[in-house]
């Protein structure tokens, strides 16, 4: 964002205040504030109330700033929460998914068959020898299985981790062997865009790296030809089929690891995010509840997230489920087979809250409003959003042409790391306005400082810092103990600093402004820089690269890759310069996966560095992003700038 574009942020005087209706039957009252500054700890353990835990902890919360313990001498179940619970309570023939294949296959699982289910998954993980403390990768299409995978690990203790099924080969082996994990639980492939993809054999493409994955479990979707290594491979359903749908779940301490979740920092490496179990159930059941307002009994809940991201694991899985929700699951993509597959399913289902990113909210509003339009979309009730900043323009569409003017909008600010939202209006209770996450939740301490640490006030902008522990932070970086202080929590003393700007506005509603460091959000998903300018340097032809996120209407941001290449590599005329870009990019794919296949690469004699040799990205974003360049006059060579845009200009910007 511009200078111009951050001031100009909060000059916003719609406001949209919850209707009386509403506010009445809201499940958070405003008590809930003066509650959590009144004792925050209590204010937690309160929370942690809803729960069921096998035995009580001994104590709220150890704080030795970094490294937080809570509840601890607690122990419980995270799977146990999730279903027994509710069908010990007679809740289980209500519906926990409705799932939806994209080819239009249906299953309806209701928490009894998710028990079921579930159970017998957890028998198979055990007979395969999975044990408490192991670690089990799950590579998956968005079917109910990456579900029930993802339970049956917690209810055994082992922790999961989930791998987004469009990583490649690359990135899942380094997933694998950075969490050393024993079993990988997959499936033949998925359906996306109206056809099978395959997943199986990127599974066996990467176990050709040095891992001590004993056995793959394979779920059959699509049944394609499927390769066969009869000494590890097992089908899911000669194996989970066979076993007992009796199950006790066992209880862990509160402070035992339940998952790792990859996601990318200023870095080439993934930082392995681990959650443990009860602060992460408590957080995320609370923030679920009252953010969305959920009423089990009546609600249809859906979050279009892939399980696969956090966004999947907190508010599809563990909160929504833990508080009994009945969701919609669908595997596919939002344009198949038309462009209105996503509104068919609210009417179809009666969907009544729906959690979705900005990017695919733009998307809607690229496509027309016909689509929208055409479907029966009266029983929603509640609209969310997160994953990256939603612009008014957006956020009014969403409101008016989704909601019909007749659902609040929560817009959550989180991340992977928090675990659960942190930042977001609470319905029936904040007046919104349009852009805005509004203000944090009870029980979470943010502020917002300037360069030097202090505390900036209404009006004005600078880093998003929280100062107090949360129960669902996070507890570190996988193997890397010194890496969570030093990314989290150094910048700032006694601050975790999240990588995110904001601003609060005069009224003291708070604006997110994007990442500050060196991570991309591209769709909502995240990447860094450095791992995408990784993988361009690991191609023969690619002296160095630079890569940046540029605005984009669509995505937020575009990667932009600048590379300079290996003497000798011709690419000077448009042909040869084409293919180049067309591999380039194919590699990057492959690399990592299509989620950071860049945009647009230029090829570039020179890239702009400070003395101490950091690359300007400020400047290179200025190229990117068409605008003229800024200050320079830190560059070791001044011309440098000059030099690249001549370049550029007289060379055909591939797009
Ligand atoms: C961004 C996704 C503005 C932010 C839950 C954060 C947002 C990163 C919002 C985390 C929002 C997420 N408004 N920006 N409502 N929600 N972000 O770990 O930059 O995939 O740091 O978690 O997404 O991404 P992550």
């Amino acid at each position: 964002m511009s200078k111009e574009e951050i001031s100009n942020l909060g000059n916003e005087n719609r406001r949209f205040p919850p209707s009386a209706a509403f506010a009445a039957q809201a499940n958070a009252k405003p008590s809930l504030y003066d509650e959590a500054d009144a004792d925050h700890t209590a204010f937690w353990a309160k929370q942690a109330e809803s729960l069921v835990w096998e035995k009580k902890w001994d104590q709220v919360l150890e704080w030795n700033l970094p490294f937080a313990q809570w509840f601890i001498g607690g122990k419980i179940n995270a799977s146990y929460n999730c279903i027994d619970r509710h069908v010990l309570e007679g809740r289980g023939d209500r519906v926990a998914f409705h799932f939806e294949g994209e080819p239009g296959d249906t299953r309806t699982l209701t928490y009894k068959d998710m028990l079921r289910e579930v159970s017998k998954a957890a028998n198979a993980l055990t007979s395969l020898g999975v044990k408490a403390g192991d670690r089990i990768a799950i590579y998956m299409p968005h079917i109910p299985e990456a579900v029930i995978s993802m339970l049956a690990c917690a209810r055994i203790g082992a922790a999961h981790s989930v791998i987004f099924g469009g990583f490649s080969a690359d990135s899942l082996l380094q997933r694998i062997q950075d969490a050393d994990a024993t079993i990988v639980i997959t499936a033949d492939g998925g359906f996306r865009k109206g056809a099978a993809f395959a997943l199986k054999p990127v599974v066996d493409e990467a176990l050709k790296g040095e891992t001590h994955v004993r056995k793959v479990l394979v779920v059959q979707r699509t049944k394609q030809e499927t390769a066969w290594n009869a000494e590890r491979d097992i089908w899911w359903h000669d194996l989970v089929d066979s076993q007992s749908d009796q199950h006790t779940a066992q209880a862990f301490d509160a402070e035992h690891v339940l998952f790792i979740l990859y996601t990318s920092g200023t870095t080439a490496k993934p930082k392995g995010i681990f959650h443990t179990t009860g602060g992460y159930l408590t957080q995320t059941a609370f923030t679920h509840k009252m953010v969305f307002d959920l009423k089990p009994e009546t609600d249809v809940y859906w979050c279009t997230a892939d399980v696969g991201w956090i966004t999947g694991h907190s508010y599809m899985v563990y909160g929504p489920m833990i508080n009994g929700a009945t969701q919609v699951m669908y595997e596919g993509t939002p344009d198949t087979p038309e462009k209105d597959r996503i509104f068919k399913l609210v009417e179809k289902y009666k969907v009544t809250i729906l959690y979705t990113a900005p990017t695919l909210i733009r998307t809607w509003m690229k496509w027309g409003d016909e689509f929208p339009n055409g479907c029966d979309l009266s029983s929603l009730r509640l609209l969310g959003s997160v994953g990256e900043p939603i612009n008014p323009e957006a956020w009014m569409w969403y409101r008016e042409v989704i909601g019909q003017n007749n659902c609040p909008i929560v817009d959550t600010w989180w991340q992977t790391e928090t675990g659960s939202i942190m930042v977001s209006p609470l319905p029936g209770i904040t007046s919104t306005k349009p852009g805005s996450a509004m203000r944090p939740l009870p029980g979470v301490d943010a502020t917002v400082i300037d360069d030097d640490g202090n505390i900036v006030g209404n009006g004005h902008s600078g880093y998003l810092t929280l100062n107090k522990p949360w129960p669902s932070m996070m507890r570190g970086v996988w193997g890397e103990p010194e890496r969570y202080k030093e990314t989290y929590w150094s910048r700032f003393e006694g601050k975790y600093f999240a990588g995110d700007g904001a601003k609060w506005d005069e009224d003291g509603a708070l604006w997110l402004l994007g990442r500050v460091d060196d991570v991309m959000n591209v769709s909502g998903h995240r990447i860094s820089t450095a791992e995408v300018e990784s993988a361009l340097v690991s191609h023969e032809a690619i002296a160095e690269a630079a890569v940046v996120g540029a605005n984009d209407a669509m995505t937020g941001q575009a990667i932009v890759a600048f590379v300079i290449l290996r003497g000798g590599i011709d690419h000077a005329n448009q042909e040869s310069g084409e293919a180049l870009t067309k591999d380039l990019k194919a590699h990057v794919a492959k690399e990592i996966g299509a989620i950071a296949r860049p945009r647009q690469i230029m090829v570039v004699n020179e890239l702009p560095k400070t003395r101490s040799g950091k690359i300007m990205r400020r400047l290179l974003r200025d190229v990117a992003e068409n605008r003229a360049v800024g200050d320079s006059t830190t560059l070791a060579d001044p011309n440098v700038m000059k030099l690249i845009s001549e370049g550029l200009s007289s060379a055909k910007q591939e797009d």
